[in-house]
């Protein structure tokens, strides 16, 4: 089996979508809740809807993608409408709304709605949008990210996660963990996408904002997916769940998710180039391997990566 769980819930399946992919609306939604996957999250909901960066703002790549969406939504009472409708028809599955304000007062703003409204489901704040131009990254500025939280915990009493850009120096992963270890975190989700590649074909930049600066997905990122999710694992209160998210293409990548120590597996660019018979075909490609090794649950496996 690849059931697993995240704070209190219980998923028939480890495997969702990432944030952005297949999740903007009730019909992307609907196909993420009748396919194999174990649950959804939506798209980074703000208080007001937006439309996003003028297009082309997203290309698939042999080995990834490239995007800089900018946050279009429709906002956040369209989603917790529909989040409210499943928990009458769907009472025994759990759901993540992703959020995350233009700015700060509007963060606690989406965060006081959730927890005054009828939401039994996961937040998941979103700390890593590198795609707004103007607007540096909340995660990479850790003194903002701890007196954030400080401010958020005083009040917010449902689940909680994170979800984090890449680190890349020890160091970062220190200090980062250090922070979260402050707080009652139900989850970190690592990664976001690797912000702000450059993807050139043809002597031109491939997407129109930012000069086709923007977020790298798929193939190019699992190194870095599985580092980030590995060097939490080694340094987070056990309490705090990892999300793994980042260069998911098959089974054995998402084996590899969960050997670092995640305990769910999102697929976003992947996804996006397959459709919702991915859930299906990863796992199915999970079970394959689990079978092979006499597996059969994935605690059997996770976070028991070897070292040399
Ligand atoms: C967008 C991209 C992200 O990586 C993210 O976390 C949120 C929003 C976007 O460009 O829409």
């Amino acid at each position: 089996t690849t059931k697993t769980h995240i704070g209190n819930f219980e998923f028939e399946n480890c495997f969702m979508n990432a944030a952005g992919v297949y999740c903007y609306d009730r019909n992307e939604l609907g196909q993420v809740l009748n396919s194999q996957a174990g649950t959804f999250v939506t798209k980074t909901a703000t208080l007001q809807s937006r439309s996003g960066n003028p297009e082309p703002r997203y290309h698939d790549t042999v080995l990834g993608s490239i995007n800089s969406m900018g946050l279009p939504n429709l906002g956040f009472d369209y989603y917790l409408d529909y989040l409210l409708e499943l928990q009458k028809t769907h009472p025994d599955r759990t759901f993540f709304f992703s959020l995350v304000g233009m700015s700060t007062e509007d963060t606690h703003a989406l965060l006081k709605k959730v927890q005054e409204s009828d939401f039994n489901g996961i937040t998941e704040l979103n700390l890593s949008c590198p795609n707004v131009p103007g607007k540096p990254q909340i995660a990479y500025d850790l003194e903002t990210t701890e007196k954030l939280l400080t401010d958020i915990f005083s009040y917010f009493k449902k689940p909680l996660g994170v979800k984090l850009p890449p680190y890349f120096d020890i160091v970062h992963f220190d200090q980062a963990a250090t922070v979260f270890n402050k707080f009652p975190l139900t989850f970190i989700n690592c990664v976001n996408s690797i912000g702000n590649g450059l993807v050139i074909e043809d002597e031109s930049v491939v997407i129109k904002p930012k000069n086709g600066f923007g977020g790298i997905g798929g193939e190019y990122i699992k190194p870095t997916a599985l580092a980030n999710v590995h060097a939490f694992y080694q340094r987070l209160n056990p309490s705090i769940q990892i999300i793994g998210t980042g260069g998911v293409l098959t089974g054995q990548d998402a084996f590899e998710h969960i050997l670092c120590g995640a305990s769910m597996v999102q697929i976003g660019t992947t996804l996006h180039k397959e459709g919702p018979a991915a859930f299906e075909r990863i796992t199915n490609e999970l079970k394959a391997i689990m079978d092979k090794k006499g597996y059969k649950t994935i605690e059997d496996f996770k976070g028991k990566v070897k070292y040399l």
